[in-house]
């Protein structure tokens, strides 16, 4: 069974996706969204996936016409798999928009009779997330140095401009003098998570747990895309090619 896997710009879900494909003996070539190569490269996942695909698909190599779903009609994969699936990506599935990589492959699938399966993020009203590295600001001393911005091989760590009271504080007095603060730029930071044993305070945590919650418009996009005729909304990757339609 050959597999066309797009990875979207989301947490949710991705680390149970990098392990489905590490594990599956299906052939599976991935496509990335722009946000889906930069959000997997901050959860560590993307080169692990990448590794465990028989080809993989960035959406900034392929211009404006994305060429690619050219490979759909030819009948070159078996099924299509969105997961996880944006709520960004999910709305323009809801609405006909074909203008990136993944909804023009979905479009692409439907128009060949290829069946797809949605992993969305926003299905239910709320949900337990997480994310990846991550400042604490109420532990964070911001150290001069800070070892943790020495040792980063990325160079991810930035001090910010802006300044912020610490909220521990703010009920003592308004008029505490701010403090300018430790950041990490996630574009820079590919998880190797070497800060987090640099820092004294235990300020620097990774798969923070956070919970989120979804905006009704982005349920009802779910539900739209549900009820298109070739796509699949599964809840979570156990339901991935069960023939229970
Ligand atoms: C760390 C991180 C995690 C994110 N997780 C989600 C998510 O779970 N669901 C979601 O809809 N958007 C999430 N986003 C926002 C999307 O990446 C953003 O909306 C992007 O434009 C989606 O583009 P795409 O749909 O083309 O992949 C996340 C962004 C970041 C930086």
């Amino acid at each position: 069974m050959k597999i066309l896997w797009c990875i979207t710009g989301a947490g949710q879900f991705l680390p149970d996706v990098c392990e489905f494909i590490e594990n599956s003996k299906l052939k599976i070539t991935v496509a990335f969204s722009k946000a889906g190569l930069e959000v997997s490269q901050m959860y560590g996942v993307f080169s692990r996936i990448k590794k465990n695909s028989v080809d993989t698909i960035l959406e900034e190599t392929q211009g404006a016409s994305f060429p690619v779903i050219g490979r759909l009609p030819k009948n070159e994969y078996d099924f299509v798999v969105v997961a996880p699936c944006t709520a960004n990506t999910t709305a323009k599935i809801a609405y006909g928009i074909a203008d990136s990589l993944v909804s023009n492959i979905v479009a692409q699938a439907l128009k060949t009779r290829i069946p797809v399966y949605i992993l969305p993020t926003d299905a239910e009203k709320m949900q337990k997330t997480r994310i990846p590295i991550n400042i604490d600001i109420e532990k964070c001393r911001n150290c001069v140095p800070c070892k943790a911005m020495e040792k980063c091989p990325n160079s991810a760590f930035f001090v910010s401009d802006r300044v912020w009271l610490r909220q521990s504080l703010r009920h003592v007095s308004e008029r505490l003098k701010p403090l300018s603060h430790i950041r990490v730029n996630l574009l820079k930071c590919n998880a190797c998570r070497r800060c987090i044993e640099f820092c004294n305070y235990k300020a620097i945590t990774f798969g923070k747990e956070i919970t989120v919650h979804s905006r009704k418009i982005d349920m009802d996009n779910v539900r739209r895309i549900n009820r298109v005729k070739g796509i699949r909304v599964i809840k979570n990757l156990r339901d991935l090619f069960s023939r229970d339609e």
